[in-house]
């Protein structure tokens, strides 16, 4: 097990801190800004921590920014790892790892997922109430950390009530058209067929993505309370008759940045 380096990389990033965050913040393709709004942030490069893999895919910066948000103390990871890009399942839950021992008790978890659901429209927010793991492959296969968490874990509540009926009003506050749907983690780096698309859709996906899935299983078996935020970029294949490209990822995520940013921040303040 990673036990040793996951104490490792956590006592690294402590000795540069003298508060303990108490949420953990993922953020995912274009979605990295709500960072810049960290105040007297640390901010600490993933090449820099003892253990910590390196991110590799564009529009990712690729480090931790630890600070106060909305009057909460968080760290947040400014880029993820992904599946697709080569690292194992536990590279990619490692830093989930690291951000419990380091004290936190709720991680936030967010995206940019293409909508299944042909209600949906680019552009949009989904708290995401459940998930379906696709990848064909799980953090926790092996030996079991039971400092860490039991050896088969609950998933019936993976994604926290209390905090999903938070975020719920929060957006209703605001005014902003938020669903509530289920994310499909599939590995990727391809996008899918429209037949793919047609299957998830009667498994009972809203939304399809390549990443969570693996931070939110670690972060259950962890005892973290756990809220996923997708940011809807485009629809998936077969609903409009045009291709997939990530720039349209990164335009769309661009622009709902403020209503994401509020949206997040709100939430952040009411927990
Ligand atoms: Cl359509 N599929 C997957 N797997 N990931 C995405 C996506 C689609 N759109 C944004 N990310």
């Amino acid at each position: 097990m990673n036990t040793e380096a996951v104490k490792e990389a956590s006592a690294f990033i402590e000795g540069k801190l003298d508060k303990t965050p108490a949420i953990g913040l993922i953020l995912g393709s274009g979605l990295g800004v709500l960072a810049d709004e960290i105040t007297n942030p640390v901010t600490i490069p993933y090449k820099d921590v003892p253990h910590f893999p390196e991110s590799t895919v564009s529009g990712h910066k690729g480090q931790l920014v630890i600070g106060e948000l909305e009057g909460k103390q968080v760290i947040a990871m400014q880029g993820r790892f992904h599946y697709y890009e080569g690292y194992t399942m536990k590279e990619v839950t490692f830093p989930v790892r690291v951000m419990k021992s380091l004290g936190i008790s709720d991680l936030f978890v967010t995206n940019a997922a293409g909508g299944i659901n042909e209600s949906y429209e680019p552009g949009q927010l989904m708290i995401i109430k459940d998930h379906i793991n696709q990848m064909g492959d799980n953090p926790l296969i092996g030996p079991n950390d039971d400092s860490m968490g039991v050896r088969f874990p609950d998933m019936s509540e993976a994604y926290d009530r209390t905090l999903i009926e938070t975020a719920q009003n929060k957006a209703d506050d605001l005014g902003l058209k938020v669903e509530q749907g289920v994310y499909v983690g599939n590995t990727g780096p391809v996008y899918e067929t429209a037949a793919e698309i047609r299957m998830l859709r009667t498994l009972g996906g809203d939304a399809v993505g390549m990443s969570t899935v693996p931070e939110v299983i670690a972060a259950n078996h962890a005892g973290l309370r756990v809220l996923g935020i997708s940011c809807i970029s485009n629809m998936a294949a077969g609903i409009l008759d045009q291709p997939l490209t990530h720039d349209e990822v990164i335009e769309t995520t661009a622009r709902v940045r403020e209503d994401f940013l509020s949206f997040v921040k709100a939430v952040v303040k009411a927990v």
